[in-house]
């Protein structure tokens, strides 16, 4: 369905690339020869929210089980493209990755309702879709046949587009624009809505893509300008507000099937912990970004009228559920969640 350029390669080869990597980086396997190793993957660096998240796991699951469990962290693409490390923990060569919501599209189709861009009103609404079980835990706990399962949501803000040299002020602006978007159907149709021209791509190639004028430029939350440097070759930053997109962390079902009761437990409380700490340190992170980004690279933010783009893309949601009629169900919840916030802003309550 999704060509993916390295699935022409040999399977043997495909699986034991990454695996002779990890052997090489194991080399204090004397202390953990007896411990059941646990490879946990994702594609951000070390001072991202996403790794202090991960660092709260494996402190936590250390702390209790630590004479078991050897868990071992490999952020930044170390294990691959997040395509990659999804496969691996489908087969269980990894246990656990973070992979966005978008690139999940592709292995299961319950994800394609969190792409839908301007699917929530405010950053409160979708925090509070995330946060209700009744909404997320059919898609969370039902990709079982996908071979993982979901045990946390991670907060990646809100994508905005970021280019070389305009601000994006209208759809119009997008035009002619090659765009960096995630390996996600629903992505390449939101910017064919738009106008642009989508240029799907793994995370880790964007930058020099950008730097050696291969793409125009991406779309992102601000931690892309400062963490992943691309505030480094973009000029500005336009808050076109248009999709909020949770990573996702995902287990090998058959992993956390075949845990004991004892142990499961401490894992999710690990899980939990993970998404408390990561939360936080997003909020305090992105307001940094913020500064940095305008401040120290030169990126000039500016506030286009969301309206048109909505308009622009609101067709997708249509689309998307005519094909999907699955989704109709997590979408209305959607929908009455944001009312529900939004009447409760109106009212004053806090929150
Ligand atoms: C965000 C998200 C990552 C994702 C990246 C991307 O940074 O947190 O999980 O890989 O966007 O655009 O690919």
């Amino acid at each position: 369905m999704h060509t993916k350029k390295w699935n022409r390669l040999p399977k043997v080869l495909i699986y034991s690339l990454p695996l002779i990597f990890v052997a090489g980086c194991t080399s204090d396997t004397v202390s953990s020869q007896e411990k059941e190793i646990i490879r946990v993957g994702h594609n951000q660096s070390q001072n991202h929210p996403t790794h202090i998240g991960m660092k709260a796991f494996e402190e936590h699951v250390e702390s209790q089980l630590g004479d078991k469990y050897d868990i071992q962290l490999y952020p930044s693409e170390l294990l691959g493209t997040q395509t990659n490390m999804v496969q691996l923990t489908q087969t269980g060569a990894v246990e656990i990755t973070v992979a966005s919501n978008s690139i999940l599209e592709t292995f299961n189709d319950k994800f394609e309702i969190f792409n839908l861009p301007y699917l929530f009103e405010s950053q409160e609404a979708y925090r509070a879709v995330m946060n209700d079980p009744e909404i997320v835990d059919p898609i969370f706990t039902g990709t079982e046949e996908s071979g993982f399962v979901t045990v946390a949501w991670l907060d990646a803000g809100i994508r905005n587009f970021y280019v070389t040299d305009k601000e994006i002020e209208e759809p119009a602006d997008l035009a002619g624009l090659k765009i960096r978007v995630q390996q996600s159907p629903t992505n390449v149709r939101m910017m064919e809505l738009l106008g642009g021209s989508a240029t799907p791509m793994g995370f880790g190639d964007v930058y020099t893509a950008i730097q050696s004028g291969v793409i125009d430029g991406a779309e992102n939350n601000e931690l892309a300008l400062t963490e992943n440097g691309h505030g480094d070759v973009v000029s500005y930053y336009s808050y076109t507000q248009h999709q909020m997109i949770p990573d996702e962390v995902i287990v090998n079902t058959a992993f956390i099937d075949e845990l004991s009761t004892g142990d499961r437990e401490v894992f999710e409380q690990g899980f939990e912990l993970m998404q408390t700490t990561q939360h936080q340190a997003w909020k305090e992170k992105v307001e940094e970004a913020k500064e940095y980004a305008q401040n120290e690279m030169n990126v000039a933010f500016n506030y286009p009228e969301i309206a048109a783009f909505r308009e622009a893309v609101l067709p997708l949601h249509d689309e998307t559920l005519a094909n999907n009629p699955s989704l109709k169900t997590v979408y209305n919840q959607i929908q009455e969640k944001s009312e529900e916030i939004r009447n409760q802003a109106e009212g004053g309550s806090e929150e």
